[in-house]
């Protein structure tokens, strides 16, 4: 019998057969059955997924940021197809020219913008390389315990988890002796300490942190030799899953002083928000602060063969106190994902991201911020680059409306909305504290045109999800 090729084996299983299947044979631990619709994908194209009835979908989350330049971009997957053919697989023990090459990039780079001279370490998932930014704070500080931000996310491996707020993804797993001590992240429209909803930032969350070295009974540092107990303080300098929430632009500068005083390091999770999500390539740029290290995933190979790394300042990583064997995995530096890496770096070099990313976001947010004056279930919008949000809420514009929310995802999915004048979908991302924020990332090739597509499907998705609000 001659043997079938993939495409007969795809095809003849319809989409019905297909998630009967899944639903026997697949784990549900991960995160599909979040939504209630459940969508087979079988092409993607610039900013589209095309589903198995070839109805085309805009994306608004790429990937959850991964996909920053486009699915299927030309000169990415050329990278990519080219380095299948040339070198695809090497033990990680061994050297090639794209990781040399890429380490360098991203280290020049560093120190052309920061004046800090340093090294990178690769690995492969985002999580990851957090355990490794982990390990490298606590053979420099010999110290366990973390500060992060309530709000923040840094993956589901154990270490990452535990310097992940959420609860809900620690609770089944016993008890984590290494837990962050999570501080309030400056989310003004939800200010836990604003005299008015919606609105202040006096920095009173700062001050708050700043008194805990006043005292050792504050419980963090003995003031008498300043020995903080503390290593690091673990950053999403633009909060990610927590709601693409942009705090105010002296906020870091100032926490950082804090940090310095009593040599606590400053790690930036860039892992979603870097590789110019924010219109910079890394997000901290924005903010006039030097990190420590800074660790990150997604964007770096454009979600192609994934990599991931750190990049630490020298008196952290040099090989004299970071010697071989301190960490490693056997697809860390795999030479697929190098090539990758390296393609979106000179691709980088090539672009006007620095330019065209604020100006698209900014014509971006105008929109939102029209659509939010028309419904006040819209309660806050704002962004930095193309990240951006969305956050929806009750009628009076602040209380969090997660059910509105999961209904307009939903209503995406099914991929039956009519703006622009064909049967499309919409796919967006929902995060935020009270899973009631859209996180909106766009490709970074996203057109005018295309925006005001979104903008549009969006509304329509929204007045569908508002009509049948009674019966949410
Ligand atoms: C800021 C941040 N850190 C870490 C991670 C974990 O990365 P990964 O899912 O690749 O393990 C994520 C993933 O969404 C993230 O957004």
């Amino acid at each position: 019998m001659p043997e079938k090729t993939i495409e007969q084996n795809i095809e003849q299983m319809n989409d019905k057969q297909l998630l009967e299947m899944e639903s026997k044979y697949c784990s549900w631990g991960d995160t599909v059955h979040y939504a209630k619709q459940l969508n087979i994908f079988r092409e993607a194209e610039g900013i589209y997924l095309y589903d198995t009835k070839g109805t085309e979908y805009l994306d608004l989350q790429m990937w959850y940021s991964a996909a920053n330049f486009g699915y299927k971009n030309k000169r990415l997957n050329e990278a990519l197809k080219k380095q299948i053919d040339t070198l695809p697989q090497l033990a990680c023990q061994y050297l090639h020219e794209e990781k040399i090459k890429l380490a360098a990039k991203i280290s020049q780079d560093i120190e052309k913008k920061f004046g800090v001279k340093g090294r990178v370490h690769f690995n492969v998932g985002g999580a990851q390389a957090i355990e490794d930014a982990i390990k490298v704070v606590r053979n420099h500080t010999g110290k366990i315990p973390m500060f992060a931000f309530m709000g923040g996310y840094h993956g589901r491996t154990l270490a990452a988890t535990a310097i992940t707020s959420s609860f809900r993804y620690r609770e089944h797993y016993g008890h984590f002796s290494d837990r962050a001590s999570f501080i309030p992240y400056p989310y003004r429209f939800r200010c836990t300490s604003a005299k008015n909803k919606g609105s202040c930032c006096d920095l009173s969350c700062l001050k708050s942190f700043e008194k805990l070295f006043e005292s050792e009974y504050y419980s963090v540092v003995n003031p008498k030799n300043n020995n903080c107990e503390f290593g690091a303080f673990f950053v999403e300098p633009v909060q990610a899953t927590g709601g693409y929430i942009v705090p105010p632009m002296n906020y870091f500068k100032e926490l950082k002083k804090t940090l310095d005083k009593h040599h606590v390091l400053f790690v930036a999770d860039e892992i979603q928000m870097g590789f110019y999500r924010t219109g910079k390539l890394w997000s901290i740029e924005h903010f006039d602060v030097v990190p420590d290290i800074i660790v990150f995933g997604k964007a770096l190979t454009n979600g192609l063969n994934p990599i991931s790394g750190i990049w630490a300042r020298e008196e952290l990583i040099s090989p004299e106190v970071f010697p071989p064997g301190m960490t490693h995995s056997t697809f860390s530096s795999n030479p697929l994902g190098t090539a990758c890496g390296l393609a979106v770096m000179d691709l980088i070099e090539d672009s006007n991201f620095d330019i065209d990313v604020p100006q698209k976001g900014a014509y971006f947010l105008k929109k939102l911020q029209t659509l939010q004056k028309k419904y006040p279930c819209i309660g806050n919008v704002d962004g930095l680059g193309l990240a951006l949000r969305i956050e929806m809420c009750e009628k009076d514009g602040f209380t969090p409306n997660r059910a509105l929310t999961d209904a307009i995802m939903n209503i995406g999915l099914r991929g039956e909305l009519k703006a622009g004048g064909k049967k499309r979908g919409l796919v967006l991302d929902i995060g935020g504290y009270y899973k009631n924020v859209f996180t909106l990332a766009p490709s970074l090739y996203i057109t005018e045109e295309e925006i005001d597509l979104a903008v549009m499907l969006f509304e329509e998705a929204l007045q569908k999800a508002l009509s049948n609000e009674k019966i949410l």
